[in-house]
């Protein structure tokens, strides 16, 4: 039994329906479902497999193999920490063991308020500004500790 409800199924039978015919549909249907719903929903797996006439595994398999797809709803914001080069030799390595700590996650989970999801990246082309961070979309450079903790409360409010 399928927990996803009409309206959801609908948009994601319309997606596949408009990417069907085009050589190697998987990735832009996952791409588009996840940009619609968030993320793309486990029961989304067979009307997918079905309508691009793979099997589940074989979806199942393109879902977790890339750490870009999420299987779980994200949280309100989503955090993007950077963890190439530049922001590594600018010690984001320490910004990430405390955006971790003081969010009390892992990358790709969300806190337990619901209001953060912490994810990694690799490179946000702001590297003359490492360590950098980008939350829904919004690039902040430069980013000490404190200042992590203070985007937190900020965009936490919102
Ligand atoms: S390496 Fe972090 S923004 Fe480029």
């Amino acid at each position: 039994m399928s927990s996803l409800d009409s309206a959801v199924r609908e948009k994601i039978l319309g997606l596949v329906a408009d990417w069907k015919d085009e050589p190697g549909a998987l990735l832009p249907v996952l791409h588009a479902v996840q940009h619609a719903l968030g993320y793309v929903p486990p029961d989304a797996v067979p009307l997918i497999a079905h309508g691009l006439n793979l099997s589940r595994a074989e979806v199942h398999g393109v879902v977790s193999f890339y750490h870009y797809f999420r299987e779980t709803p994200p949280g309100r914001h989503t955090i993007h920490l950077c963890r190439a080069e530049s922001c590594q030799a600018m010690n984001s390595r320490a910004l990430e063991a405390h955006a971790k700590t003081a969010l009390g996650v892992e990358f790709h989970q969300t806190t337990a308020d619901g209001a953060f999801t912490l994810e990694p990246v690799y490179c946000l082309g702001n590297c003359a500004c490492s360590p950098a961070v980008m939350i829904d979309g919004e690039l902040y450079g430069r980013v000490s500790s404190e200042r992590f903790d203070e985007l937190v409360a900020d965009w936490g409010k919102r």
